[in-house]
């Protein structure tokens, strides 16, 4: 699979919409667990006045969106380091989505002056984790026994990415 990898725009909403409900559907990795209509996914992950960037990789013979990461101001979190969320399609899984977003998003947010990254991961996301320890991301802190709808208690990972060292 070729991938472009673009900023992303709120025509993207509808696709990005559909692709995230079926991550959240599946279950197990995103602590997210409510479905979003593309309005509400613009305003909070695309183009909303806190998102720093986001962007998408298309797959280049068929022109569907196969993932996006967004990056943005989150409430706690220093003004200098942004908050990540990676979803890859739940049938593309592995193929590459993930780390070509990151590469766009990293530049980005050096040029952009940020510090450093923040990703907030479940503890039993072993996929998610390993994902960003794949990309350098290292352990930063943990938030014990945070419910789920069901009532689940699952830790949250906190893991850092500086952007101030060259990689
Ligand atoms: C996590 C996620 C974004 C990764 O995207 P992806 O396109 O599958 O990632 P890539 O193919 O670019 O993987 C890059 C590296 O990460 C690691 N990795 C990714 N997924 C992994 C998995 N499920 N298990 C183990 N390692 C994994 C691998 O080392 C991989 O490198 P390699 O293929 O050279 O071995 C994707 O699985 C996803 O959308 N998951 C559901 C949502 C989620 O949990 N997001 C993270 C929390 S916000």
């Amino acid at each position: 699979m070729e991938l472009d990898v673009r900023l992303a725009r709120s025509e993207d909403a509808a696709e990005l919409a559909e692709l995230l409900n079926q991550v959240i559907a599946r279950g197990g990795t995103t602590a997210l667990e409510e479905p979003f209509t593309p309005e509400a996914l613009d305003k909070a992950y695309l183009t909303g006045t806190d998102v720093i960037c986001c962007f998408v990789a298309v797959d280049r013979l068929s022109g569907r969106l196969e993932g996006f990461q967004t990056l943005g101001r989150y409430p706690g979190l220093p003004e200098d380091i942004g908050d990540i969320g990676t979803f890859a399609r739940v049938d593309g899984a592995q193929r590459g989505v993930g780390s070509a977003l990151f590469a766009a998003t990293r530049d980005e947010a050096r040029k952009q002056g940020l510090a450093a990254i923040n990703a907030t991961i479940r503890a039993d996301n072993t996929g998610g984790l390993a994902f960003y320890r794949r990309m350098g991301f290292t352990d930063h802190a943990v938030r014990a026994a945070v419910p789920l709808k069901s009532g689940a208690l699952v830790d949250r990972i906190s893991k850092r990415y500086l952007l101030n060292v060259s990689d």
